[in-house]
Formats: C-alpha cells, structure tokens, sequence
C-alpha cells in the first residue's frame, strides 16, 4: 500500500497534508460484503490554488524561453534524458507491479508497456541527434543566408488516460520535454501509482521546475490552468468532448497548439475472400488485448454474409477458449477492468442490442463479476443499436453483416472518427478496391492484421474526431517544437 503525499513542484517533493483520493485495484478481494476492490493506496488531492503554484513553477522555468532548460544545449538535455532513463530502468520491477495491481494489466503486457516506453525513450534521443543534423543547417536563397534551428514552444500539459499510464503520456511528455518545453505533468486517475517510483527520477534528472506534477480533480485543477491562459501546448489523450471542453477554457485559443489523440472506434472488414483464420486471430488480438481498452482496438466487425456464420463460429470458439484471471497468472487474456462504471455499461449496450435482435454468440459472454467481464461476441449488430456506434472500450465484439463493401465503406464516412481500419481479404483487388476510400477516411489502413499504433517509429495520428496533430517518434519532437531562424542578409563584409 502506497500513501502518496509528495507532488513535484520546482524541483522539490512537497508534502500535501490535505485531501487525499483513495486508490483502488481492479483486482477483487473477497469481504464480508462480497468482492470488493483491494485499497492500493491514496494521492494528493490538490486545491487550484496549488495547481496554479505548479502552473507558476512552470512558466517560471521556461522564462519565456530564456529559463536553464530551454535555453541547454542539445547535448545537455540528452544527458538529463539518460540519467532520467537510467533512474527509471531501475524502478523496473516496481513500476510493473504496480501497473499490474493498478489497471490489471496482464504481466506481459505491463512488462511490455515498461519496455516499450524505455525503447520509447531511447529512440527519441537518437532521433533528436538526427533533428538536431537536420535542422540546426544554414539555408541561403535571393541573397539571405537563414540559420535554423527547432525552438521549443513553452509550457505544455501532459494528460493522458489509465489505459497505457506510463507508454502513451511518455509518447507526449518525453518529446515535449526534451525539445526544451517545460512540463506541467497532469497524471491519470488509474496508473497514478505506477508513477510513484518516478517522481524521483524526474526530480534528480532535470533542472528544477522543469517537470512538474499535478494530482486531484481535474474539473478543479485543470479548470484555473487552462483559463490562465499560460499554456501554450495541450498534450491529451482521451475524449474529443474533454479535449474541446479544455481548449475552449483558454482565454486566446488561437495561441495554444494542440497535440490530441482521441475518439476511435475502428472497424474491421472481413470479405467474402479472407482467411477467417487469420482474421479471427488477429481480431481478437486487436479487439482484446487489454480488455478491449485500446484506442486502437478493433470496435466494430464487419463481416461479409457468405461468410458470416462460418466466421462466428471461429470467433466465438477462439474467445470462449480465452483464460480470464488476475493479471499475474500464467497465460491469462482477461483481466478485472479498472473503471467501475465499466461493467454496468457493457452490460447495458449488450441489453440494448439483445433488445433489438441480436444474440451473445459465447455461452459465457458478457458475464460479469464484480470488476471482471468476459468478452461477448454480439451478433447481429445493425446501426440502430448502441454498439454500431459508441466506442465500447472494452471486453465486447460487436459484429455486423454486410451484402457490399459500400456498407462498411459508408460507416467510416458518416462517422464522426477516422483512425484506423483492418481489412481481412486475399483478393488484391478487392483490397485495393477498399484501401482507395480508407486512406482518405482513417489514418491507417491494415491489411490481413489488427490495428495498433506501433511500432513507435510510424505515424500515430487520426482524422475527424480522433486526433490533432501527429505522434511518433519523429514526427512527436517536430510536435513539441517550431522551426525558428535568423535570417541575415548576404552583403560584401559578411560574404566570407
Ligand atoms: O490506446 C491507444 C494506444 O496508444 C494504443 O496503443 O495500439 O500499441 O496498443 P497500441
């Protein structure tokens, strides 16, 4: 059990000795009233008044971008990146643990996420270096020679959701940080444990009010910061509806640049001509894999008539087979989902679509225990339903029948997203036939496999309402930063 009462704010570990929010696990244990969450511990629960402190500490830090970090040479900044990685690596077992207990994520998969986010970490500090070659370059044309250079931007805030706590806000805060910016680091509501261990690290890495963390209510805290008007940079992960509700809080949006990943609920077709076994094991990698709790999860399932039941079947066999447990046992797929209103909402969209037609095709689809939901494949779906259109964002398959591709063509044109979409198919004209429109409609079209946003080193990005900006290692320190240069016009005395 972890009581959490340190915040960061310029540099130090503050003691907060007020309001506490207690952090439970998904992982039930059994009480005199039934399953109950297991207490992992508390977390400051700060006031707007201190957040503003923290704001402060920030703006203060960047200095209008003549404060110690944005003005530190590339390779100084590097080398607080490696003594902060360094720091983190060692924290590796803990952070692991904790992500386990805090958000149930599978052991694999919270090895993964701290692996991946140290790779992350890594990559982008080889790809500054190839930035800097690239940017920091003399241009000379009609007579003016410009020396440019990638110039940071200000103070961003990091904000990003349980599902990946410590990958995905990385993704924005690691290239946002390392361009210069100085952070005002928002942490999720669950995965907030999991940081603990790092609070050190950041606070030993860096120069003091470069990196500082704000814990609480975001209504109450995130409210004062945003009308501020002193961020420049808004780094969220999460829904379109709060990232406009955040946008529209600052005073001169027009100065605030916006890095946004949001809405998705992508769809997976499978044609007539696909291999269903390569379908159904890539769709339940996509539509499954951390519960379903993946932006990038495979949402919808189209699949052509003269093939619908034959795949069904496969489907539902391959996820009734599927192990559900708690996040350390061996070989478990499903695990107890974090937000509590989760369970009853699944329930519900299943309800809904039982009303109007549909079936749960696995016999133990949809049962609910507690925290825990194993998956249900739900078939017929039809637009008049729930699950056609709401993203889920959890353990249930919905899936559709269509006649023609024009079916599930026109779904991704009336919808209000545009991520991703995995197209199953061995007919290469079929498939070209349906990547023409998709490109323009999604960010990423897949073949013959699952949606996901790696590797890192490719485009993450959306259309609509489902991102602003785009992510990737490159792509992340070009985000967080601007070309910036000093042009000089070429006369006789400076021509050498
Ligand atoms: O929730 C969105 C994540 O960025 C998805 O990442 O596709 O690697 O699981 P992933």
């Amino acid at each position: 059990v972890i009581h959490q009462r340190e915040y960061l704010l310029n540099g130090e570990l503050v003691q907060w000795n007020g309001d506490v929010t207690e952090i439970y696990s998904p992982v039930c244990i059994p009480t005199e009233n039934g399953l109950e969450r297991k207490l992992l511990g508390s977390i400051p629960n700060i006031g707007p008044q201190e957040a503003l402190d923290v704001l402060d500490a920030c703006v203060k830090a960047y200095d209008n971008g003549l404060g110690v970090w944005p003005t530190m040479s590339v390779e100084g900044r590097i080398q607080c990146m490696q003594k902060f990685v360094g720091l983190m690596i060692k924290e590796r077992d803990l952070v692991i643990k904790l992500l386990m207990w805090e958000i149930g994520k599978t052991l694999p998969d919270s090895t993964k996420e701290f692996d991946r986010t140290v790779d992350y970490i890594n990559q982008t500090i080889d790809a500054l270096k190839d930035l800097d070659r690239e940017s920091s370059r003399f241009q000379q044309a009609e007579g003016t020679i410009a020396q440019i250079r990638r110039a940071p931007l200000g103070v961003v805030l990091s904000m990003g959701p349980f599902n990946y706590p410590l990958n995905e806000i990385f993704t924005t805060l690691i290239p946002a940080l390392i361009m210069g910016n100085t952070i005002l680091f928002k942490l999720p509501k669950h995965g907030v444990l999991a940081h603990y261990p790092l609070l050190k690290a950041f606070q030993e890495a860096f120069p003091k009010g470069t990196v500082n963390t704000l814990y609480g209510k975001g209504s109450e805290i995130i409210t004062p910061i945003m009308e501020s008007g002193k961020v420049n940079v808004l780094a969220f992960i999460g829904s379109s509806k709060v990232a406009n509700g955040l946008k529209k809080l600052h005073p001169k949006v027009n100065r605030l640049r916006a890095i946004l990943s949001l809405d998705a609920k992508n769809a997976a077709i499978v044609t007539k001509n696909a291999n269903l076994d390569i379908a159904v094991s890539e769709i339940i990698l996509g539509s499954l894999s951390f519960n379903g709790q993946r932006c990038t999860a495979l949402k919808l399932i189209f699949v052509q008539k003269e093939v619908a039941e034959e795949f069904t079947k496969k489907l539902t066999d391959a996820v009734s087979a599927l192990k559900g447990g708690l996040p350390w046992e061996k070989d478990v797929k499903i695990t107890p989902l974090p937000e509590v209103n989760k369970p009853p909402y699944l329930e519900e969209c299943i309800a809904d679509a039982v009303s109007k037609g549909a079936k749960v095709l696995n016999e133990n689809g949809g049962y609910n225990q507690a925290s825990f939901v194993f998956p249900a494949v739900v078939y017929p779906i039809n637009d008049q339903m729930k699950l056609y259109h709401e993203e889920q964002f959890g353990p249930v398959i919905p899936v559709v029948p269509f006649d023609t591709i024009e079916e599930p063509i026109d779904y991704q044109v009336n919808a209000d997203h545009g991520m991703q979409v995995s197209i199953f198919s061995e007919d290469a004209l079929e498939v070209s036939k349906l990547i023409d429109p998709f490109v323009n409609l999604v960010s990423r079209v897949n073949i013959n496999c699952q949606a996901q946003r790696g590797p890192d080193v490719f485009p993450f990005t959306g259309r609509k309402d489902s991102a602003e900006g785009t992510l990737s290692v490159f792509d992340a320190l070009r985000s967080f930063s601007i070309r910036s240069l000093v042009a000089t016009k070429i006369t006789d005395s400076n021509k050498e």
